[in-house]
């Protein structure tokens, strides 16, 4: 392309002039021609101000004042027929798009993700547990010691701790923080009152009973809820995360019994793991509950009558009982109520549905695709 500057005031011979206008034109049409820019990129680079035919556009004045009229004329066929190329240029592009562009075809679904197993077994639960009147509610994930352990009949130091498993947390940023006057929440603030000097603990909540002595605190009665929320202890193996699911039962009323519970607890495993399955419970010890119980659920393989999976026939569900005094005393229950409580993994009941044929809890929290997208 011939370097024709803007600057350059000698003047310039009409045929030279023309000459240099078709020229400039021939480089513009070839440029469009071989170019894939879009048609607005083409309009600045051929007709915009730095464009070549622009320059000479600036240059007129240097051709003889006589013969302007005429090189005028083939400036504006030239600026023509650059701007017909473009748009020719793009009418065709679109009708390229157009023929390779079929809008009835059917579309490319993106994956699609669902609720996690856990997430899902959770909602059921929920649902099964408010058809008769028990209603969801949320507590604390990370609690003070006194709602995991002490509240619940379980003083400091007392062996039935470790059972538990627990991860401790160092809560004395909770009095530097009180020194400094910063706000606390209101359930931080009543439990204030019942940390002794530096034994300000909390822990990450090793079970869903941290909501007993918290919802009976609500005041209101009667209680029926379903407190379900992650815990954590630290056991890993096939039947055990470091991070669980927990669902508890809390019914307080007048004159509730064991035959309650039991009632409540066969409805359960009729709605979760199908009509056919039965439950038992077994004498066992908790701290907080008096008597207490191991609750099994027939085997979903052999109904009861003994496999290589369960052994005698049942399997175990999680534990229950009826609330201990001392725990309806520290949730400030008046006299003349009572009741029971229970709590299950979300996770092992998950297991033993029919049909799930999970060995091993820890593949929950693997992360692959492959195999939580089977659920
Ligand atoms: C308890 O945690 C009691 N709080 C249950 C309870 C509530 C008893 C109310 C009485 C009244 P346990 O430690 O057995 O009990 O745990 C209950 C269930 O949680 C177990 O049966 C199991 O299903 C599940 N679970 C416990 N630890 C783990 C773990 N590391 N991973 C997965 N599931 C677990």
């Amino acid at each position: 392309m011939t370097d024709r500057t803007d600057t350059n005031t000698e003047p310039i011979a009409t045929p030279n002039f023309i000459g240099m206008l078709l020229q400039a034109q021939q480089d513009a049409l070839a440029g469009i021609r071989d170019s894939a820019k879009p048609a607005d990129m083409l309009r600045i680079e051929f007709l915009g101000a730095k464009s070549e035919l622009s320059k000479l556009t600036r240059q007129i004045r240097q051709v003889p004042a006589p013969d302007r009229g005429q090189v005028g004329s083939v400036v504006n066929d030239v600026k023509k027929s650059i701007i017909d190329a473009i748009n020719n240029k793009q009418s065709s592009t679109n009708h390229d798009l157009r023929s390779t562009f079929d809008p009835t075809m059917p579309g490319i679904r993106p994956a699609e993700g669902h609720l996690h197993i856990a997430s899902q077994a959770i909602e059921e639960i929920t649902r099964i547990f408010e058809r008769i009147s028990f209603t969801r509610v949320r507590h604390p994930e990370v609690d003070w010691d006194w709602y995991a352990f002490e509240s619940l009949n379980m003083p400091a130091n007392h062996a039935a701790r470790d059972e538990w498993e627990t991860f401790f947390i160092d809560g004395s940023w909770l009095s530097s923080s009180r020194k400094r006057g910063s706000a606390l929440s209101e359930n931080n603030t009543k439990t204030d009152s019942r940390l002794r000097g530096n034994d300000i603990k909390m822990v990450l909540t090793p079970h869903t009973s941290n909501g007993q002595v918290r919802e009976m605190e609500k005041g209101k009665l009667p209680i029926r809820m379903i407190n379900i929320a992650k815990c954590y202890r630290r056991q890993i193996d096939v039947s055990h995360t470091p991070m669980f699911h927990q669902f508890e039962g809390l019914y307080i009323d007048h004159n509730v019994s064991i035959g309650h519970l039991k009632g409540v607890l066969d409805y359960f495993a009729k709605q979760f793991f199908g009509p056919s399955r039965k439950t038992r419970i077994r004498p066992f010890h908790f701290q907080f509950t008096e008597p207490s119980f191991e609750v099994d659920v027939t085997c979903g393989v052999c109904l009861g009558k003994g496999c290589k999976l369960c052994k005698q026939g049942w399997l175990e569900l999680g534990g229950a009982g009826m609330v201990h005094p001392n725990v309806l005393a520290n949730g400030k229950i008046p006299a003349g109520y009572n009741g029971f409580a229970f709590g299950w993994g979300v996770e092992r009941c998950f297991m033993m549905k029919a049909g799930t044929q999970l060995d091993d809890i820890r593949l929950l929290y693997g992360n692959d695709v492959r195999f939580l997208e089977q659920f």
